[in-house]
């Protein structure tokens, strides 16, 4: 094991190696954090309504419930996040927020990138290494592909608002677990309420299962239109998922599906302008 060099060096080469812990001087309570994440995950499930099963075939939107935020327990991520009254608010609580381990391995809390009064919100999954150093989304080799998608439909950063459904980079660039995802989800839920964009995109299957409450995967949940709904939001937003751009990168044969999904949004943004 060669780990001679800078201390940065050295630290980063073990946060790529996937250590996400180290031993501080004080103690630490996991019992206690793991209470905190199990009662942030009881608060989603609690106000979360079922959603109504779409027909097969049938025409029209999968309405999708969001949790409720007026039943969050004090200290939650779901009360903080309902507290939250601007993105500036949520970015702060975001940072402050202690109930996520990841946190503590990133170096960024990578909050969003773009235009916040844009008509279409991106979501992705969680920053990658070059997002946590530069403490933006999508600024890798995936946020360049990203940035071609959407200038294939007309759009860039100053027409879009992008964000992931984790704020903090998993270590070794893993995918984050479900539950790492629902302790986050209040937020999630409260960015697109304060953004209320006319059109969400969910990139990869980690932003469509937990943003469409769905079971399947993004093979089966790409191309089809749901709705968002959320307490918060003046009407529930269409929602779109397609691949994530770095599963695009490994598997360009799926470029043509992306670029199929990536017309029906542009359809309907443009609807009613001709
Ligand atoms: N992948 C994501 O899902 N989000 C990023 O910000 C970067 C890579």
């Amino acid at each position: 094991m060669q780990t001679q060099g800078h201390p940065y060096d050295i630290l980063r080469w073990y946060l790529d190696a996937g250590v996400d812990e180290t031993i501080g001087e004080a103690p630490v309570d996991r019992y206690a954090a793991l209470q905190r994440a199990q009662q942030v995950r009881a608060a989603a499930a609690q106000t979360q309504s079922p959603a109504p099963q779409q027909r097969p075939g049938a025409p029209g939107p999968a309405p999708v419930a969001a949790p409720v935020a007026g039943a969050a327990v004090p200290g939650t991520a779901a009360h903080i996040a309902a507290g939250c009254a601007t993105l500036a608010e949520l970015r702060i609580a975001l940072e402050g927020f202690e109930g996520l381990s990841l946190k503590h391995a990133a170096a960024s809390t990578v909050f969003a990138d773009g235009n916040p009064e844009a008509a279409v919100m991106c979501i992705g999954e969680a920053p990658g290494q070059e997002e946590d150093r530069q403490g933006l989304p999508f600024v890798g080799p995936s946020g360049k592909l990203l940035d071609r998608m959407l200038k294939s439909i007309g759009l860039d950063r100053s027409t879009a608002y992008i964000t992931n459904v984790v704020p903090w980079r998993p270590p070794a660039n893993r995918k984050p677990t479900p539950d790492e995802v629902a302790v986050c989800m209040p937020f999630v839920s409260r960015h697109i309420e304060l953004v209320d964009p006319q059109v969400l995109i969910l990139f990869g299957g980690a932003a469509a299962s937990a943003l469409l409450a769905k079971a399947e995967g993004i093979n089966r949940l790409r191309g089809r239109w749901f709705e968002f709904n959320s307490p918060g939001l003046p009407r529930p937003v269409p929602v779109l998922a397609t691949f994530h751009p770095a599963y695009l990168l490994r598997t360009p044969e799926a470029k043509r599906d992306a670029w199929r999904d990536l017309l029906m949004v542009h359809k309907r943004l443009t609807a009613g302008r001709h």
